[in-house]
């Protein structure tokens, strides 16, 4: 009951949205405009159903409740909240993305601010409530679905923006983890359509520790991982804006690498001499690879055995009774 209300009231502030910023002086101008510049085509912005909300106190409230939807509801959906003992528009001149599940039914939003500020964060997004579970959902997910399984492997990538200029460049099989890092059910979620998964982080960034924290969640639900990480300063929205689309997916084709492989560089690199550490780092790649499924990928394990013990220069044989005593 609670939830359909949400959907429907996340509905119409979609509706709502894109119709304020492809009808209205205000949102051609600062909305429309704003996404123009970022090269994202009135196609692409209908597709991804992209919006604008008003600069004003409380447009939206005002159709909200003129629609008769319910106060308290609309402020769970967090497109509104009490200001001064009166509702308010919480994405004030803010453009929309809608955040979709995988039915294309709309869960939330992220609202982004249209010029930096110290003061405000870039994105507002909606809150957790009964329809919008973080954990859960994959930013673009709905769009890609098709992709991802024809392909069989998505790309993962950090925000909104590289999903939306991925997809207009013609690469669709791509979601984005919205800045946070992968949960369990995400990785399910992706499970559904692909095993094969492709991290697509900026190499400079904490997002690729945080992806790093997750592998061992995703060897453990039978994805295989790789990563390419994109060059520095750039995003994949920004990067496949510079260099094309046959550019990008070059980029991708030569730099995708394993992930178990590329988390035992990473720590080797860090190891240097140190032995304690050596050992620990010895360890830990040895319960990551006893996450992989015996039965079901024997080989793939042997691989990894063969090659992980070749990087760390230690014997083979070693290797597979360090990784038997962590297999459960
Ligand atoms: P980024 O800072 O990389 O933003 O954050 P972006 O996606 O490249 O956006 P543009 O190109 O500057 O417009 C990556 C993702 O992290 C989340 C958003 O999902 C964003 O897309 N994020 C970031 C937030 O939720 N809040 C923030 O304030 C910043
Ligand atoms: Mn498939
Ligand atoms: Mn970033
Ligand atoms: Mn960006
Ligand atoms: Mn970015």
């Amino acid at each position: 009951q609670l939830a359909d209300s949400l959907f429907i009231i996340n509905n119409f502030a979609r509706d709502y949205f894109v119709k304020t910023m492809f009808e209205t002086e205000e949102g051609q101008n600062v909305g429309l405009s704003y996404f123009e510049e970022r090269g994202f085509s009135e196609e692409t912005v209908r597709k991804f159903q992209l919006g604008y909300c008003l600069n004003q106190r409380d447009a939206f409230v005002k159709a909200a409740l003129g629609k008769g939807y319910n106060a308290e509801y609309l402020q769970k959906t967090g497109l509104v909240a009490m200001r001064n003992e009166q509702l308010a528009d919480n994405y004030r001149g803010r453009v929309i993305f809608p955040i979709h599940n995988q039915s294309g039914k709309v869960l939330g939003f992220g609202a982004r601010i249209l010029v930096k500020s110290d003061r405000a964060p870039k994105y507002i997004n909606s809150p957790e409530n009964d329809i919008y579970v973080k954990s859960k959902v994959l930013y673009g997910t709905y769009f890609a679905r098709h992709a991802i399984d024809k392909l069989d492997e998505c790309f993962l990538v950090e925000g909104y923006t590289d999903v939306v200029s991925l997809h207009q460049a013609g690469i669709e099989n791509v979601v984005a983890s919205s800045g946070t890092s992968l949960t369990t059910d995400q990785l399910r979620l992706i499970k559904k359509y692909t095993n094969n998964l492709t991290i697509l982080y900026d190499g400079d960034n904490a997002g690729v520790k945080a992806a790093l924290r997750g592998l061992d969640m995703a060897i453990e639900e039978g994805l295989n991982v790789k990563l390419a990480l994109i060059p520095d300063k750039e995003d994949p929205d920004s990067y496949v804006r510079k260099v094309g689309a046959e550019g990008f997916r070059q980029f991708i084709a030569e730099n995708k690498q394993d992930f178990i492989l590329f988390k035992l560089q990473v720590s080797l690199k860090e190891a240097g001499n140190d032995t304690t550490k050596k050992s620990q780092l010895v360890n830990e790649i040895a319960e990551t690879i006893a996450r992989i499924d015996k039965v079901e990928d024997f080989t793939k394990q042997q691989d990894y055995i063969r090659q992980c013990s070749q990087l760390l220069k230690i014997d083979e044989e070693g290797m597979v009774t360090l990784v038997n005593k962590y297999i459960r």
